[in-house]
């Protein structure tokens, strides 16, 4: 890559950000296009961020990601949202358009993208969403927004569910939408209901961890997606390669969440395989 006197600059920001595989996977992308485009991190102290954000326009940085902790923080200092980042109330990409920057999330379209390409898109299916946090909203939203028949929301604390459940009755009052806890009789009950099941929560990170569900709900005809993509195989993939589900794991949505910022940021058709590739040789050497 050689950064000349034009290369327009795009970056991350977080803290910490240093386990990003969002520099590597647009990077690729940019030398594959042969644009002249350059990616970095910024790692940004949460008591910074109201400077960073100030210095995007003076510094004319084209376009960033925006990860944890300021996806919710950082609206403040956005001039304008889309649709689907002002339903979800958080933002991981933003655009500067002269001196305004303009908020998207691509997270949710990140998750439906990754589900079509296995060949499951979550229209007219149910769903069932373990968690409640920032992925579950994302994934929730968008599943509405693109028809899924009906959502379970699943969480370890109830509440948080129910509250995710009431903001989505603002913007989809017909949709079907339930809200249980984690317990083992509260699963056996809604996996039986559904016919696609979605980890959001983060049990799995930890190669020790057990399945946020047990193994023997797991049924053939279910669809498994665990947003976790390292490990790459967690312990509810095995459960459901075990009892014959289809099932993908989160690196999919990784990959399409940064393609859509890419459109965004450049209007060109990103390089999906190449993308993919880069981050799985950077994730598994
Ligand atoms: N593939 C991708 O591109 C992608 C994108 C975004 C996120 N992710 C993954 O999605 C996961 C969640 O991220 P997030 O940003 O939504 O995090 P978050 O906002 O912190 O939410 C975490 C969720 O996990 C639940 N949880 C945490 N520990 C738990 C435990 N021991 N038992 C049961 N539930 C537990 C929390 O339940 P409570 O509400 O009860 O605390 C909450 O629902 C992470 O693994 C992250 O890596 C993947």
């Amino acid at each position: 890559m050689k950064i000349t006197g034009n290369t327009k600059v795009i970056g991350i920001i977080g803290w910490p950000v240093s386990h990003s595989l969002s520099p590597v996977m647009h990077n690729a992308a940019f030398e594959h296009l042969g644009l002249d485009y350059c990616y970095v991190p910024f790692a940004i102290k949460p008591e910074c961020l109201k400077e960073a954000m100030e210095a995007v326009p003076a510094l004319n940085i084209v376009g960033l990601n925006v990860t944890v902790p300021h996806k919710e923080k950082v609206l403040k200092y956005i001039s304008e949202f889309s649709e689907e980042s002002g339903m979800i109330g958080a933002v991981n990409t933003l655009k500067l358009e002269g001196n305004r920057l303009i908020g998207y999330n691509t997270d949710g379209i990140g998750f439906t993208n990754s589900l079509k390409e296995a060949g499951y898109p979550v229209a007219k299916h149910s769903l069932l969403i373990l968690g409640s946090g920032g992925a579950a909203k994302a994934v929730a939203f968008q599943s509405a927004a693109e028809g899924v028949k009906e959502i379970i929301i699943a969480n370890r604390t109830v509440s948080k569910a129910l509250s995710l459940k009431n903001q989505m009755k603002e913007y989809f009052p017909l949709l079907k939408i339930d809200v249980t806890g984690l317990s083992y009789d509260e699963l056996k009950v809604v996996t039986d209901m559904v016919d696609s099941v979605v980890n959001t929560t983060s049990v799995g990170l930890d190669k020790g961890d057990a399945s946020p569900i047990p193994g023997e709900f797991l049924h053939k005809g279910l669809f498994v997606c665990d947003l976790i993509y390292n490990p790459s195989e967690t312990k509810l993939l095995k459960y459901a390669k075990e009892a014959g589900c289809r099932y993908v794991n989160g690196l999919g949505m990784l990959i399409h969440q940064g393609a859509a910022s890419f459109r965004i940021w450049t209007g060109i058709e990103p390089p999906v395989e190449v993308m993919r590739q880069a981050v799985e040789s950077t994730l598994f050497p």
